[in-house]
């Protein structure tokens, strides 16, 4: 069975205050029984003393972004070797946002894949799909083609330290269920039935995929249930701790586990 994975995703919200004393306040909360993985995606410079505060704590956190080369003059930019040195597992990598603004193409999101895989990180790929390329090709072109391009070069071996979210951009930052539990899971079908072209049913059923886009506590219960939602990636509603929690909760509630303290 696949574990459910939450995962937060900070953006640029907070301040190094804000976000130790967020940390502080669910650090020790979470499900006693461990059948979710739980995550926070935070900005680069609150990484080092975030891990620091969560060592002990089942809350792992998350890195938004990495380089594709382990070092060399790439100003502002950060070396996957040193996320891992810092006890990093998970990495997202080829978010929407990063792909929109950083102008991020499907290569150089590959690109990354590998230099995460060489440093013994987990990347969380992320998969796109603005409404408008879905007008124009359709929504299983664009998906297939991203997860086809971000997994190229991927070795099965190397399959089984990857996550990948379906995150439709038309769906990102509304504040509301964009996609509705049907189109949420098709998305997350579709990616599933990508890898299982590409490395074989075994191995699509066990990788996770999660979806993003304006999951809340409202919807996440419909779309947990699904049979091809293995967790969330939430961004907005992650802001606040004790909503963060909520649904930490509701996903352990779905997976037949207790409730946080
Ligand atoms: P949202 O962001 O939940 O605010 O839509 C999700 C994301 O960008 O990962």
């Amino acid at each position: 069975m696949r574990k459910p994975l939450i995962v937060g995703n900070w953006k640029m919200y907070k301040t190094i205050t804000e976000a130790e004393d967020y940390v502080a306040q669910i650090k020790d909360r979470l499900p006693a029984k461990q059948v979710a993985e739980v995550e926070l995606a935070v900005p680069t410079l609150f990484l080092q003393s975030l891990a620091r505060l969560t060592a002990a704590s089942p809350l792992k956190i998350v890195a938004e972004n990495c380089f594709y080369q382990d070092e060399g003059a790439f100003t502002g930019e950060t070396s996957p070797l040193a996320l891992r040195e810092l006890g990093i597992k998970h990495v997202i990598l080829g978010h929407s946002e990063r792909r929109r603004l950083f102008f991020e193409s499907d290569q150089v999101v590959n690109q990354k894949v590998h230099a995460a895989l060489s440093a013994g990180l987990c990347p969380i790929l992320c998969v796109d799909e603005t409404m408008k390329r879905l007008a124009e090709h359709g929504q299983v072109a664009w998906v297939v083609n991203q997860v086809i391009t971000g997994l190229a070069g991927v070795s099965e071996d190397q399959l089984a330290h990857i996550v990948i979210a379906y995150e439709p951009s038309w769906a990102i930052g509304t504040g509301k269920a964009a996609a509705s539990p049907v189109e949420a899971n098709e998305g997350c079908y579709l990616i599933r039935q990508t890898v299982a072209c590409l490395y074989g049913e075994a191995a699509a059923n066990r990788v996770r995929i999660l979806y993003g886009g304006s999951v809340n506590q409202a919807n996440l219960p419909q779309l947990i249930g699904r049979p091809d939602i293995d967790g969330v990636l939430i961004g907005r509603a992650s802001l606040d701790p004790a909503t963060f929690l909520t649904m930490v909760d509701q996903v352990v509630a779905a997976s037949g586990g207790e409730a946080s303290a």
